[in-house]
């Protein structure tokens, strides 16, 4: 009997050994990716300070989602509190007590934007800049002229910390919390694209959308979403069960009033109260590209790219027509 007890008592000893062993690496190793430098040449970009751009601006940082975590005063937000995944906290962007210094540079905030690194030369935690490195320079001079101008406001957020699962996340490259770390630095500038009313400014304007919609906006899960989320549906134009059916106007004010043509309102998981400042001319052409693209059948790009397909498929399509 004692025996027994000795093994036991060997086997957890050795399993609790494993797991520090497996936390000392995950955290030296994610610590070393974490304050690693980025040495990057940002362009230099004039930042004009006309009002008319000011107001642009002011516009894109609503539409562009950086309320999310800068907040709508741009003062801070903690958005996440959490012991094992950690804390997001968007920073001050201000001038004021806990904001950004007073010698803050053009060139920082293009370093920061474009690139997702700090002043530092580190990785910015957290900081969403692979979304934002294709926008091109007007849009983001924009962004930047209406920051440089805003009130001054007081707020020390909270430090950003990147908890034991947040960590083993990002080894496994399952949480993208450095941008700076897969953001291709030195590669070309995409091209400017000429604000207009095509396919190919429509595309410029719906980069985003694929983040919950999924790559070819079949729809399905959304990646990384809390809890009661629901599923991201099918925007292309399969009749069945995309938005093959809808009107141009119907499109327009599921973007604008976040109305969908049966009447049921549109969740606000769904941006769309930040896509409700878009122009025409912006809305117009996402819905030429949304048409210009293959109709596909809901959840396509998720069946082809998850392992365990059929279940969770069929759970979607039913999740789906409950949800309409
Ligand atoms: C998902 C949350 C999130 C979104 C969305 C986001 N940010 Fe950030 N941002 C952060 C966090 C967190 C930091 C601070 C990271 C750090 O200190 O390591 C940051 C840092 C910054 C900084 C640098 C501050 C400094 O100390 O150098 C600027 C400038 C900035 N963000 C602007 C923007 C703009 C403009 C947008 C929209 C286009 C945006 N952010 C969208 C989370 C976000
Ligand atoms: C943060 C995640 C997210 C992003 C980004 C996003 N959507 Fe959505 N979208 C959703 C979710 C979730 C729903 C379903 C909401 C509901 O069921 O009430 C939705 C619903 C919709 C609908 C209603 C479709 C229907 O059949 O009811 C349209 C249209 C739409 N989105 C278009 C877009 C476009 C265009 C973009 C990019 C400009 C975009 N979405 C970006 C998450 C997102």
């Amino acid at each position: 009997m004692k025996k027994v007890f000795k093994y036991i008592g060997y086997t957890l000893g050795g399993l609790i050994f494993l797991l520090i062993l497996l936390f000392v690496f995950v955290y030296a190793s994610s610590t070393i990716q974490i304050n690693k430098q980025y040495d990057i040449k940002p362009s230099a970009l004039k930042i004009p300070s006309d009002s008319s751009t000011i107001k642009n601006g002011e516009r894109l940082y609503v539409l562009r989602g950086c309320t999310y975590c800068h907040g709508i005063d741009l003062s801070g937000k903690t958005i996440m509190s959490d012991p094992l995944l950690g804390v997001i906290a968007g920073p001050n962007l201000t001038k004021g007590k806990g904001g950004l210094p007073a010698d803050y540079s053009d060139q920082d905030y293009v370093r920061a934007i474009r690139h997702g690194v700090g002043r530092s030369r580190k990785g910015l935690m957290y900081m969403s800049a692979e979304e934002f490195y294709y926008f091109n320079d007007k849009d983001l001079s924009a962004i930047i002229a209406y920051i440089k101008t805003i009130p001054q406001v007081d707020n020390v957020p909270e430090t950003n910390v990147a908890g034991p699962l947040m960590r083993l996340l990002f080894l496994m490259d399952k949480a993208p919390i450095i941008a700076a770390k897969v953001i291709d630095h030195n590669a070309p500038r995409p091209a400017d694209v000429k604000e207009d009313t095509t396919a190919e400014y429509g595309h410029y304007m719906s980069i985003s959308c694929a983040d919950c919609h999924g790559a070819g906006l079949s729809g399905g899960e959304v990646p990384a979403a809390p809890p009661g989320t629901p599923l991201a549906p099918n925007i292309t134009f399969d009749k069945k069960t995309g938005i093959g059916n809808w009107s141009k106007e119907d499109f327009a004010k599921a973007m604008r009033a976040g109305i969908r043509p049966n009447g049921k309102p549109i969740d606000p998981f769904m941006p769309w109260q930040n896509f409700s400042r878009m122009t025409d001319v912006e809305l117009n052409a996402m819905w030429v590209y949304l048409r210009s693209l293959p109709q596909k059948s809901f959840g396509e790009e998720l069946a082809k790219s998850e392992q365990s397909v059929q279940e969770p498929k069929e759970n979607n399509e039913r999740n789906l027509k409950a949800q309409k």
